[in-house]
């Protein structure tokens, strides 16, 4: 397994953890998922050094709060190359390889502002929608060689983003931070929000065997939170 990020330290840290838990071979590769040169070393490093991709999880961090009116051009640029751009350009490098050797794997981390938008997400709501309908495109093209293509909407996760949307819908209604928490976890069903193992779980089974006739849809991770049939 190889995980990639900006900071080196973090990777180091995860990989750590990572190893302690599963047992597995865990590598680190720093890669800056929204600049093309970035990406593109990174995709032939792991190729080179520890074989052909067969699972990417695209999964990089999301845009700051704001509501649709406040995000300026300079915001959006940088979220669609974040978001959007980024992530279709690894999937592009990836695919034919995986089509070629006959099984592949694309999980398309994305959120449940695609089902249910939330107003002060607006940059994430906007162009997850559109990562949603690219990742539908991409599931035709090699269906019939063994790859698949998925996204995978979590709901609140325990992280540091979501500590940080928390915060930031402080400052913004001078309301705390605990409070916040709680109205949060309030419209939750399961009555807390997920723990990032609960997200990695249902990446692990989209990216299986198992779930080889599971292609082009969105599985969401809530705790039953998002209100649509
Ligand atoms: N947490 C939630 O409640 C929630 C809800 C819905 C959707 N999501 C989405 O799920 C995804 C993961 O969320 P999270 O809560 O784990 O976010 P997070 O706590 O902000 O972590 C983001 C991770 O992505 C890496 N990253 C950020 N920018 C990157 C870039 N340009 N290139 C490569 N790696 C990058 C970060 O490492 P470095 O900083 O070292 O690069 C970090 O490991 C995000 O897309 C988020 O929007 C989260």
């Amino acid at each position: 397994m190889v995980i990639a990020g900006r900071r080196a330290e973090a990777l180091d840290a995860a990989a750590v953890r990572l190893r302690e838990r599963s047992g597995a071979a865990v590598h680190t590769v720093v890669c800056d998922v929204s600049r093309a040169d970035s990406a593109e070393a990174a995709v032939s490093e792991v190729d080179s050094r520890y074989g052909p991709l067969g699972v990417l999880v695209l999964n990089a961090g999301g845009p700051p709060p704001g509501r649709i009116l406040e995000i300026g051009d300079e915001q959006w640029l940088e979220a669609y190359e974040l978001l959007l751009l980024g992530p279709l350009r690894m999937a592009r490098m990836a695919l034919p390889g995986m089509a070629a050797r006959g099984f592949g794997r694309v999980v398309f981390v994305t959120s449940t502002a695609v089902r249910q938008p939330q107003p002060d997400l607006a940059a994430s709501v906007v162009l997850r929608s559109a990562v949603t309908a690219a990742a539908k495109l991409l599931s035709r093209e090699f269906a019939a060689d063994g790859v698949t293509v998925n996204c995978l909407a979590p709901g609140a996760t325990a992280t540091e983003r979501r500590r940080r949307i928390l915060e930031s819908r402080a400052r913004a209604t001078g309301r705390g931070h605990d409070e916040l928490d709680a109205a949060d976890v309030a419209d939750i069903p399961a009555g807390r929000p997920g723990r990032p193992e609960e997200i990695g779980a249902a990446v692990a089974f989209l990216a299986s065997t198992a779930a080889s006739y599971i292609n082009g849809t969105v599985l969401t991770v809530d705790g039953g939170r998002t209100e649509t049939i």
